[in-house]
């Protein structure tokens, strides 16, 4: 019966609409017989769904004070960084996993990726995510593949066991990037193959170009070159200027008109600071030799990598209980970033915006209760503040599937997508905050303040736009239950400067990025709400969002702002500081793409999800349990939850309905 209703419901839509997408959402608990026996997935034994809970590090001693103020100016601060946009903070997506992540072709979207994407969008106004990785660098454009597929990997290529097999990919790929553009402002980079510089495999430049018009922002021009010879992908000797050249040859190959946007879109060095230092490129005269096909100057870094723990190389075992610390301390970021200095202020003389351009915890997938643990959120946020104090112009955070330790986000393996969600990680959560640290003015300037004397446990740095402050983001690295090692910062504005009136406001904003420890795995919060812990995520938030009001005291114009041990604070100056990266109407997709479907076979799974999805008023939130967030088959009896979105002329409709 109410199969009959969901198929009449998809016939009526269908007349009226002509395009119609039913949707079918899997509930928050395995479903049928699975629920009655215990579960066979709560540990799948893949990195990205790790249990493993490391012990917080002890308290640093002696202690940082936990009363202290800071004193910032409006009218202009030395120091500031060059304006920033709210994407500062993107995502770099492996592109063996593509079809994992953004969907399976360009009509079977990942519903929970355009969430995710969406909620970055509605903060910053638009996502920057790279298709990329080692694996760009054999990748293949390809008319068709004989099964209908998208991307496979080319297995007849691999020509010994260790080596990644060569993908295939398909234009599939690229309008799938299409359409996820055209429902969430997403802006591609994507990379051209540099394997073979005598004969570059331009399809994806040529195609790409056509395909994404003006999503598609940037090609790189090959990938972390400096380690080219290290992995035998090049002859020795193979310099800084080897490289240069071959950017020269992929210029004069790319000569014809159907390249004319693509030889404008060129980032290079990529360097991975393996070999070699970003001023021997320079040095080279590269920015002046290409100034008019870069785009971009980019980096790539992780600060430590986790090799011979996950590849057996033989190198010696970095222990994640023993590492922990070094990721919860203010010099962890600033560490990363010292390199580069000298490079983003050449970037700056050349008129060219630098990017890191795939990063984070540590290379070879991460470390397991490091990468995915809160600490890791602290981390991010922090490494990101501190490359846009250091005048990047934006950071890429890697996706790299099921096998690593420090997604952003994680689709449900394949086998398991019908009764699992996606799992979000820490560092998708410091994008959050990013995006609403940075907002979409397109004119936020970051200070890394060195606040509290400098204490590499609790720092802050302060947002700007037109010279004056507008938030400030409070970081506490220590974990401490009893509460002793919260500590209290006194914020003042003007007051202190000739011509420099008190200007502290009457009352202020407060955003929490919470968890219990650093070490906590799973339900971290974000002004309360969560993505909850693993498989638990449809992309959308869960809970009530709170934002505190702290009133300043008008006495002394301190606006006093406590930061939990372990936590970070995002603090709003103004409420036009806190609209600017709330107001954007926001759309979610109220369901999830289903590949296959477990104990329903009265149900014909090619009635069930494929794209699109579902505009609501405000911020997608959703309580877990709740009648609108999810359902599952057995809930369908007694009373059916069906969502059903109809695409017609860029119009996105919505209704849940419970005959
Ligand atoms: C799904 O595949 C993963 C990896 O191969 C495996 O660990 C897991 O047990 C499988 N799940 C089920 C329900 O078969
Ligand atoms: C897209 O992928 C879905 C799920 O794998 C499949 O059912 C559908 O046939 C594919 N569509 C095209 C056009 O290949
Ligand atoms: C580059 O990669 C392509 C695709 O995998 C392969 O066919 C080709 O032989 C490679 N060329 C070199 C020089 O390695
Ligand atoms: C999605 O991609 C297909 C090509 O595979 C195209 O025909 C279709 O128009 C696209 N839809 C949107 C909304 O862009
Ligand atoms: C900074 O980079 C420029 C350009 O490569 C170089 O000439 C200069 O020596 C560098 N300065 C330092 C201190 O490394
Ligand atoms: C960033 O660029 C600005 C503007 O050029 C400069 O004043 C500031 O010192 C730079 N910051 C760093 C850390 O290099
Ligand atoms: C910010 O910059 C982006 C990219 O350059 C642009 O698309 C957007 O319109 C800008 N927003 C504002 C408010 O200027
Ligand atoms: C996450 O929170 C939920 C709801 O409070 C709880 O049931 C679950 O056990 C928590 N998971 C972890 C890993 O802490
Ligand atoms: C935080 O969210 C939880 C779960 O949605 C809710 O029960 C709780 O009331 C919220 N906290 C506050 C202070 O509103």
């Amino acid at each position: 019966m109410h199969l009959n209703f969901l198929l009449f419901l998809a016939n009526v839509l269908g007349i009226v609409h002509g395009k119609v997408t039913v949707y079918y959402q899997q509930g928050q608990t395995p479903l049928g017989t699975a629920s009655s026996t215990a579960n066979p997935t709560e540990n799948t034994g893949l990195a990205a769904y790790n249990q493993v809970t490391l012990s917080p590090p002890a308290l640093p001693d002696p202690k940082p004070p936990t009363d202290f103020v800071i004193q910032l100016q409006n009218g202009g601060t030395p120091g500031a960084s060059i304006p920033q946009e709210g994407s500062f903070f993107g995502f770099s997506i492996e592109m063996s996993v593509v079809n994992q992540v953004l969907g399976k072709n360009a009509s079977h979207l990942q519903i929970p990726f355009l969430n995710l994407m969406a909620n970055i969008q509605q903060r910053a106004g638009r996502v920057l995510v790279r298709v990329g990785g080692n694996t760009q660098e054999t990748a293949t454009l390809v008319d068709s593949l004989p099964d209908g597929r998208a991307l496979e990997k080319d297995l007849l290529g691999v020509s010994n066991p260790t080596q990644t097999p060569p993908l295939l990919f398909t234009p599939e790929i690229l309008y799938m990037m299409n359409n996820i553009s055209s429902l969430v402002n997403v802006r591609w980079f994507l990379g051209i193959p540099f394997n073979d510089t005598n004969n570059f495999r331009l399809g994806i430049a040529e195609t790409g170009t056509a395909i994404l018009g003006d999503y598609l922002i940037g090609l790189q021009a090959g990938n972390e070159p400096d380690l080219y010879l290290r992995h035998q992908h090049r002859q020795d000797p193979y310099g800084p200027g080897d490289y240069v050249n071959e950017v020269g040859k992929l210029v004069t190959a790319m000569a014809g008109d159907s390249f004319s946007r693509a030889r404008s879109l060129l980032i290079g060095p990529n360097l991975a600071m393996g070999d070699w230092t970003p001023e021997q490129i320079w040095d080279t005269g590269f920015v002046d030799q290409f100034n008019d096909n870069l785009q971009y100057l980019a980096m790539e870094k992780y600060p430590t990598d986790n090799c011979a723990a996950q590849f057996n190389t033989g190198g010696t075992l970095q222990v994640p209980q023993e590492v922990f610390p070094s990721f919860l301390t203010h010099t962890a970021g600033q560490n990363i970033v010292k390199p580069y200095l000298n490079s983003t202020l050449f970037a700056q003389t050349k008129n060219k915006k630098m990017l890191m351009f795939e990063t984070n915890t540590a290379s070879c997938g991460g470390f397991p209760g490091i990468s995915d643990a809160f600490g890791a959120a602290l981390w991010a946020l922090d490494y990101s503040l501190q490359m846009a104090h250091a005048n990047f112009s934006g950071a890429l955070f890697h996706v790299g599937g099921q096998n690593v330790f420090y997604n952003p986000f994680t689709s449900p393996p394949t086998n398991e997508s019908t009764f699992h969600q996606w799992t979000i990680g820490p560092i998708y959560y410091s994008a959050l905050v990013i995006a609403e640290a940075l907002g979409s003015s397109n004119k936020s300037q970051v200070l890394d303040l060195g606040i509290n004397g400098g204490n590499e446990f609790t720092p802050g740095y302060a947002i700007y736009e037109d010279g004056n402050p507008v938030r400030v983001v409070l970081l506490n690295y220590m974990t401490d239950a009893s509460g002793a090692s919260a500590y209290t910062a006194r914020i003042a504005i003007g007051g202190s400067g000739i011509n420099q009136p008190n200007a502290s406001p009457a009352q202020v904003k407060v955003k929490y990025l919470s968890a219990a420890s650093v070490s906590q795995i799973g339900n971290i919060t974000w002004a309360n709400q969560t993505f909850g812990s693993h498989f638990d995520s449809d992309g959308r938030l869960m809970g009530e969002e709170v934002i505190q009001t702290v009133d300043c005291d008008q006495g002394t114009n301190l606006c006093s702002i406590t930061v939990p041990a372990p936590g970070a604070a995002l603090v709003f100056l103004s409420d036009s500081a806190l609209t600017e990266t709330g107001g954007a109407p926001s759309t979610t997709f109220a369901t999830t793409a289903l590949t296959k479907t477990l104990n329903t076979a009265s149900i014909d799974p090619t009635l069930l999800a494929t794209s699109n999805g579902h505009r609501t008023g405000k911020v997608g939130s959703t309580s877990p349990g709740s009648a609108s967030s999810g359902w599952g088959l057995k809930d369908t009896l007694p009373g059916l939850s069906l969502l059903v979105a109809v695409a017609a002329g860029g119009m996105v409709l919505g209704r849940a309905l419970t005959p």
